[in-house]
């Protein structure tokens, strides 16, 4: 080992932790994955298996949604569609590649600043509207009056409650997303009113929780929040989504959430709800949770140089496809994510090294002083959690590299 301290990268996920020597993704070696080309991100869909087999046991009778924004690759959504009862989209670009694989009435669409275009759409396809505003509200009864159809509307709710160490808060304040608790009463009955089939409600209090403890407070005050809303509208509704926010394991010392303690957590909350839930369906949506460690990014080490006492390895691949891994999306300290050399699983570190990619910002760094195992030009490293908002959230335009190559293990 070199004098320079190493610093911690995370954990690397159950699915690859026990491998020794080669990483084999879907039972396939690393290096042949990578044969045609890096960087390439590769997705397994039996790992996703695995997570809705998990949450299956662990919620009975809760619908289990995807939110395709973590990772929205069609020939990826072909092959997890169809472990999941719902999608839920954020544009109009995700809503027709939700269709191309689930009917409209597992899908919903939410999102604040829908376009005329984006609820014509919607409606026209029979998807549910989880409307964030009483203006987008208005715009979207006029449109489906125009397209003489009785639009499925749910209300996206900006609840009083926030989720306690979420990465991503998104209640429990003044906010772009939903409709403010207090003023929900009184929008349903005018939707009832004007004749829209109202679905029910939509509450999403925050992302990345580790916390059972917190993620099951939030759901009990959720429900709560729910029964309160539709006893003051007077209109029972037929689902409550009740978010997600269900976190994985990116940093050192983080832990896996315990889901089959919210599971049980939430039994109890739903076995004494009020009588005006009793008919009601409830569904989470989850993005990271399902998918992230269905995920690894493959890069090849270009260059190996020395500066100032440290050593680089610059990779074919950087932030502009997995931009999260540098830091830069929805943290805010870099810490590292688990990588390691996909030939060398389990081999002793040797050296400390920064593991950087090729653009021409100091941002561009995946592994900061990372304990690895000798490497060199041409060796393949991979980072792992790459399987949600990977190249989908990265600016794959700057500085005009290629696209990384996205492939779905079959
Ligand atoms: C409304 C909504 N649903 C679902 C998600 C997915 O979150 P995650 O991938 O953390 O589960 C988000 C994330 O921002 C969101 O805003």
């Amino acid at each position: 080992m070199t004098a320079t301290t190493a610093k911690p990268t995370g954990p690397i996920p159950a699915a690859f932790a026990e491998t020794m020597g080669d990483l084999r993704i879907a039972g396939r070696r690393a290096g042949d994955w990578a044969e045609a080309g890096t960087p390439v991100f590769v997705y397994d869909p039996a790992i996703v298996a695995g997570q809705a087999a998990r949450f299956r046991a662990a919620f009975p009778g809760i619908d289990l949604h995807y939110a395709i924004k973590a990772n929205p690759l069609p020939e990826w959504l072909a092959a997890i569609a169809p472990m999941m009862d719902g999608l839920d989209v954020a544009s109009a670009g995700e809503l027709a590649r939700a269709l191309a694989v689930k009917p409209a009435a597992a899908i919903s669409f939410a999102g604040p600043g829908k376009r005329d275009d984006e609820l014509a759409a919607a409606i026209a396809a029979g998807v549910t509207l989880n409307l964030e505003s009483e203006g987008e509200a208005d715009r979207a009864l006029a449109i489906a009056d125009r397209q003489g159809v009785t639009p499925r509307l749910a209300v996206r709710v900006n609840p009083d409650i926030e989720l306690r160490g979420s990465g991503m808060r998104m209640g429990g304040r003044p906010s772009p997303f939903g409709i403010d608790a207090v003023r929900v009463p009184a929008l349903v009955r005018r939707l009832v009113a004007a004749g829209a089939d109202w679905r029910g409600f939509h509450v999403y209090a925050g992302s990345q929780a580790l916390s059972a403890d917190a993620v099951a407070e939030t759901q009990a005050a959720t429900v709560a929040l729910a029964a309160r809303l539709a006893e003051d509208a007077g209109a029972a509704p037929p689902l409550v989504n009740l978010g997600g926010g269900f976190g994985v394991p990116y940093f050192a010392g983080d832990g896996a959430l315990d889901g089959d303690t919210v599971g049980a957590r939430l039994a109890e909350t739903l076995a004494a709800r009020p009588a005006i839930l009793a008919d009601s369906r409830f569904a989470i949506e989850l993005g990271r949770w399902l998918v992230a460690e269905a995920g690894v990014y493959l890069a090849r080490v270009v260059d190996r140089k020395e500066s100032g006492g440290e050593t680089f390895l610059i990779l074919d691949g950087g932030l502009h496809h997995q931009l999260a891994a540098s830091g830069n999306f929805g943290t805010v300290v870099r810490r590292n994510y688990p990588l390691a050399v996909a030939h060398r699983m389990g081999a002793v570190a040797e050296e400390v090294v920064s593991v950087v990619g090729p653009l021409c910002t100091p941002l561009d760094r995946l592994g900061d002083r990372v304990a690895l195992p000798r490497t060199a030009v041409g060796d393949l490293i991979v980072l792992f959690l790459a399987g949600a908002y990977g190249a989908t959230a990265s600016p794959a335009s700057f500085l005009g590299h290629p696209p990384a190559r996205e492939v779905v293990a079959r």
